[in-house]
């Protein structure tokens, strides 16, 4: 079997694969309440474009897909899509990242279709507060969601993003989910991708923060080992039936390890969550590229890639960071 590295030595074998930036929430941290401006259709990457990608990929060392978006389950004929990545070879986990929303349903079919595991972004469990962060009312479906997957038995994590002055409070009901629950609860630093800029001078919810924050409330909360290139610190309160994790997403602590590219909705291929995109491998294939020559193309933009996000983030060039989470994939 193939393997691909960067010109850092990094194994790349996962691919986040988002399939369209359209969301049926306005998350405070992603997205900007109105004015959106979705991709037009005819520019977003087309099912057989992806998966004509993906089995290059798949035949070049990545062994992981991740599917993320915006909403992945607002895209007409995702689940069929999903089922066509099932049959690539060489593909082997096929991930989801989704709001919760519309996925209850189909929590059956993917798990027949093999889904290996999901991440639930979910920032309250307190509805009103999930109202102000989400502007939708949509927590009950959320909650069913998460009840869902624990019942199907499918290994799911749930993603809090740590806002000031939004959800910290939430932090030890959340952590205290372990307890009867088999779920990681990871809790994220917040980024500045959410469509125009950073929101604070300094992040004072970091990681150690919310490290120091849990300790005081669970003082026996203790470090357990880490998966491979795992983008989260985990923990486990003893007695529990779940981990917690901490993910320092913004403080960039585990690009040592990065595993991943990112292909967003328009076909820009990322090599790093904080550069501005190398290049649009979508307009490269709709000239006609040979596969080998959309390989090639892949292997250039392995062999530079920044050695961590604050690299990439220099190399922006002046171009401050004003995506928004829905467009890049997380
Ligand atoms: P696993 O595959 O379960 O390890 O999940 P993941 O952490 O790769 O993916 P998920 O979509 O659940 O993302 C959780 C959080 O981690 C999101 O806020 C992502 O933006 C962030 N994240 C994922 N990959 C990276 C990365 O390469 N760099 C940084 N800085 N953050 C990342
Ligand atoms: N900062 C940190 N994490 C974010 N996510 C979305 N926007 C941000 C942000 N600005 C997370 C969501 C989702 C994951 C893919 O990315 O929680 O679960
Ligand atoms: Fe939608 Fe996810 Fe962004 Fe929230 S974080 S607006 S659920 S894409």
């Amino acid at each position: 079997m193939a393997t691909l590295y960067d010109n850092h030595g990094r194994q790349i074998n996962y691919v986040r694969l988002a399939v369209t930036d359209r969301c049926n929430l306005r998350c405070f941290y992603c997205m900007p309440e109105e004015g959106i401006q979705y991709v037009p259709k005819k520019e977003l990457m087309s099912y057989e474009e992806m998966e004509r990608l993906m089995r290059l990929l798949a035949s070049m060392g990545i062994r992981k897909v991740r599917i993320t978006g915006g909403e992945p389950f607002v895209r007409k004929g995702m689940m069929q899509f999903i089922y066509s990545l099932s049959t690539i070879p060489g593909l082997e986990e096929i991930h989801l990242t989704t709001n919760g929303t519309l996925t209850a349903p189909l929590i059956p079919e993917l798990k027949r279709i093999g889904i290996k595991s999901v991440n639930l972004s979910l920032d309250s469990l307190n509805k009103d507060r999930f109202f102000q962060i989400t502007r939708r009312d949509e927590f009950d479906k959320v909650l069913h969601t998460f009840d869902q997957l624990l019942h199907h038995g499918i290994p799911t994590k749930i993603n809090a993003v740590v806002m000031e002055n939004k959800n910290t409070d939430d932090l030890l009901p959340m952590a205290q989910l372990t307890k009867d629950h088999p779920v990681s609860v990871r809790f994220i630093e917040e980024m500045p991708f959410n469509g125009s800029g950073s929101n604070y001078p300094t992040l004072t919810w970091n990681y150690k923060k919310i490290l120091a924050h849990l300790q005081q409330h669970f003082p026996t909360i203790h470090k357990i080992p880490d998966p491979n290139f795992s983008t989260s610190a985990n923990y486990q309160i003893p007695g529990h039936k779940g981990t917690i994790g901490i993910i320092a997403a913004y403080s960039r602590t585990f690009c040592g390890t990065c595993n991943r590219i990112r292909l967003t909705p328009q076909g820009m291929l990322k090599t790093c969550l904080y550069d501005n995109g190398v290049f649009n491998i979508k307009n490269i294939l709709r000239s006609g590229a040979t596969d080998t020559q959309l390989k090639d193309t892949f292997l250039e933009a392995l062999g530079n890639r920044a050695k961590d996000g604050y690299e990439a983030e220099q190399r922006r060039k002046g171009k401050d960071i004003q995506e928004s989470m829905a467009t890049i994939g997380g």
